[in-house]
C-alpha cells in the first residue's frame, strides 16, 4: 500500500514522500509508520506510547481527518496520506509542539480542588453512580489534540481555551468532590472562553473517544449563565 507522508525539516522545509508498505492483516497506520522507519528511513518523526489508543500521542491526520494511527486500519482505504495535526506548529514530520496545548489545559486547573483533603489528609469522597454519570464521559479524554487541530475558533484565536481544555474544566466542574466551580467558571467565561466557539461542532465529530466537546461548551455556557 502507499503511504504518502507530509514531511518537514527545518533544512528541507515540506516535501511529501512516498513510501510502498506491504500490508499484513489487521495493519494500522501506525504499524505502517514504524514499517517505514524501520526498513526504509530511520529519519521518520512522529509519536506514539500505548498502541492502543490511551496515551493520546499518535494522533495525526489520516486522509484528511484527525485520527489515532494506532486505532486507524489501513484496510479503510486505498491508499495513505499523512499529515501533521493542524493548529499546532510542526517540529519534524509528523511531530507538533503540544507545549500550548497543555498550557491551556493547566489554565483550568484539572484537578479536584477541595480544602478538606489533602495528600497528608487524605479523605475518602463517596460518590453515587448518578453522580459520577454527570461527569464520566468527559473524563475519557486522552488530550490526543485532534479537537484543537479542528477547531476554527483555535485557528483564529491562540489564547483561546480550546475544546479539549473546557472539557477539562467541566469534568471537574460537574463533580460532586469539586469545590473550584466558582473560580473556573471565571476563567472559562471570558472572551477567551465558551463565548468563543463558534458552534462548528468539529470537534465533536472528530473526537476519537466520542467524547463531545461541544455539548461540554454548552453546559460550561449554561453554567456561566447561570
Ligand atoms: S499510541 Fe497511544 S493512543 Fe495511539
Amino acid at each position: 500500500m502507499k503511504f504518502r507522508i507530509r514531511r518537514f525539516d527545518e533544512r528541507r522545509g515540506v516535501y511529501w514522500q512516498t513510501f510502498e508498505v506491504p500490508v499484513r492483516t489487521a495493519m494500522t497506520v501506525l504499524d505502517g509508520l514504524f514499517y517505514i522507519r524501520e526498513n526504509f528511513d530511520q529519519s521518520l518523526a512522529f509519536r506514539a506510547s500505548c498502541r492502543m489508543g490511551i496515551c493520546g500521542s499518535c494522533a495525526v491526520k489520516i486522509n484528511g481527518k484527525p485520527r489515532l494511527a494506532c486505532e486507524t486500519p489501513v484496510s479503510k482505504f486505498k491508499e495513505v496520506k499523512v499529515e501533521p495535526l493542524d493548529n499546532f506548529a510542526v517540529i519534524k514530520d509528523l511531530v507538533t509542539e503540544f507545549v500550548g496545548f497543555f498550557a491551556r489545559q493547566k489554565r483550568v486547573k484539572p484537578y479536584l480542588i477541595n480544602p478538606n483533603i489533602s495528600y497528608e489528609n487524605p479523605v475518602e469522597q463517596i460518590q453515587t453512580p448518578k453522580q459520577l454519570q454527570v461527569y464520566y464521559d468527559f473524563s475519557l479524554c486522552i488530550k490526543c489534540g485532534a479537537c484543537y487541530s479542528v477547531c476554527p475558533a483555535s485557528a483564529t484565536l491562540e489564547s483561546y481555551l480550546g475544546p479539549a481544555a473546557l472539557v477539562a474544566a467541566y469534568r471537574f466542574i460537574a463533580d460532586s468532590r469539586d469545590h473550584g466551580r466558582d473560580e473556573r467558571l471565571k476563567i472559562v467565561s471570558g472572551a477567551e472562553g465558551v463565548w468563543r466557539c463558534h458552534s462548528a461542532m468539529e470537534c465533536s465529530e472528530v473526537c476519537p473517544k466520542q467524547i463531545e466537546p461541544a455539548k461540554a461548551i454548552q453546559l460550561l455556557r449554561r453554567a456561566t449563565l447561570r
